[in-house]
């Protein structure tokens, strides 16, 4: 906080204000957001508060969405997944006019995805893409390749961790993944579907595509690791469950986001040093690696008061210094392709630079197509696939049914 005295004097009599921000808290999250504004804060005098949300993206949606609907001016910034700017982007204001430029040097990707009706509502903050974490001693121990297929990393798991339970290591499972009925089970399944060659839900034109054999295929494979390579209660597991079984040990593969890596080999992480991360595995021979695109933006609210402040923030956020301390810090993924070369980071995080082509060709869920009507999308998804897990349902009626509940949501067109 600084004074109002101190704060007219840098900036030269303009009354300072206060900005809020709302970040994430997964992880480092929230400590990487405190410092990039606190440093924004004392080039400008202006103070910033940060307002944290549920780690849930489901959750954090519709606390958005409250807020947005009753016009609330509380939070002048919102970080918004990559799926959201269709649904939120008439309650955000054009940042175009703001970056002088300097949007131009994002992922084009990125670019046309935060665009909506011509508006840029807003700034790509964070990349990410699913990928895997595996156990390199473990692997190595037990004289097992780093898997290619999800054949191999069943195999793989079941022999590690029949051998780690005859060791007495009661608590180790072979592979963890997300698959609580969220958002990012919609993620998990889309790549695993994906892997398959089974499309991605909805097509580029729109059309509902999710009833079919690869997809069928994909979630037996799935719903065939609960309670045998990975725990029941990963029906209950978000990301940081799932890093927390990982990062104690106890499992020899993990399905995650590049932000694990950094927390893995922290000096208190009992796995540091002993953790390798690949492309998500192929569904067999013919299908290929597919890692879902996720990803942060921030963008800046109609109701805001100090729109031009905020989006000064932005500006500074979104910037080459800033995404580069987040790459090595936290292992947050640029959205400027330069970064991806720039040695500093490459030292911090070697796989940054070994899979660029996974986080330049994420597999994008089908939000811009759904539009307004992705988080129906989405739900409807995730919950179907969650029945198929919990053994409440077989993949073919379950997707038999999600085809025909979407083609109705989607009848007149998304
Ligand atoms: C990560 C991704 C985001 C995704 C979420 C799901 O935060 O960046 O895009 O929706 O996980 O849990």
């Amino acid at each position: 906080m600084i004074g109002s005295a101190a704060a007219c004097l840098l900036t030269g009599g303009l009354q300072a204000a206060t900005v809020t921000i709302s970040c994430g808290a997964v992880g480092a999250e929230r400590q990487l957001c405190e410092e990039g504004v606190a440093a924004w804060s004392e080039k400008t005098g202006n103070d910033v508060q940060v307002v944290s949300t549920p780690n849930s993206a489901t959750e954090r949606l519709s606390l958005y969405q409250q807020l947005l609907a009753a016009q609330s001016g509380d939070v002048d910034i919102f970080q918004i997944d990559v799926v959201w700017p269709g649904m939120l982007a008439r309650h955000m204001i054009d940042l175009a006019p703001h970056m002088d430029g300097a949007e131009s040097k994002h992922f084009e990707a990125l670019l046309r995805n935060n665009t909506v009706d011509g508006r840029l509502v807003a700034m790509p903050w964070f990349t990410d893409a699913g990928v895997l974490y595996y156990r390199k001693d473990l692997l190595e121990q037990y004289d097992q390749p780093v898997p290619k297929t999800w054949e191999q990393l069943t195999e793989s798991a079941e022999a590690v961790m029949k051998a780690q339970r005859e060791a007495g290591n009661d608590k180790f499972w072979g592979f963890v993944w997300q698959g609580r009925a969220y958002e990012g089970l919609t993620c998990d399944a889309l790549e695993w579907v994906a892997s398959h060659n089974g499309g991605t839900i909805v097509n580029a034109d729109g059309d509902v595509t999710i009833d079919n054999p690869q997809a069928i295929e994909a979630l037996e494979r799935a719903s065939g690791w609960v309670d045998t390579i990975s725990p029941r209660a990963v029906l209950n597991y978000t990301e940081e469950e799932a890093r927390g079984v990982f990062q104690s040990g106890n499992a020899l593969f993990m399905r995650n986001w590049p932000y694990a890596w950094s927390l893995a080999q922290s000096d208190d992480s009992p796995v540091k040093g002993k953790v390798g991360v690949v492309a998500l595995p192929k569904g067999g021979e013919g299908g290929r690696h597919a890692g879902t695109l996720g990803g942060w933006q921030l963008a800046v609210s109609k109701y805001s008061e100090n729109p031009d402040l905020a989006a000064d923030l932005v500006r500074y956020l979104t910037s080459y210094e800033e995404q580069k301390r987040r790459a090595i810090e936290g292992s947050y993924n640029p959205t400027l392709p330069e970064l991806y070369q720039d040695e500093d980071v490459l030292a911090a995080v070697p796989f940054f630079g070994e899979l660029f082509e996974t986080f330049k060709n994420g597999v994008p869920r089908p939000s811009s197509v759904t539009g307004e009507n992705y988080g129906r999308v989405s739900n409807a998804f995730f919950n179907s696939v969650h029945d198929v897990l919990s053994g409440e349902a077989e993949p073919e009626e379950a997707l038999g049914s999600l085809e025909r509940d979407l083609r109705r949501l989607g009848r007149r067109g998304w």
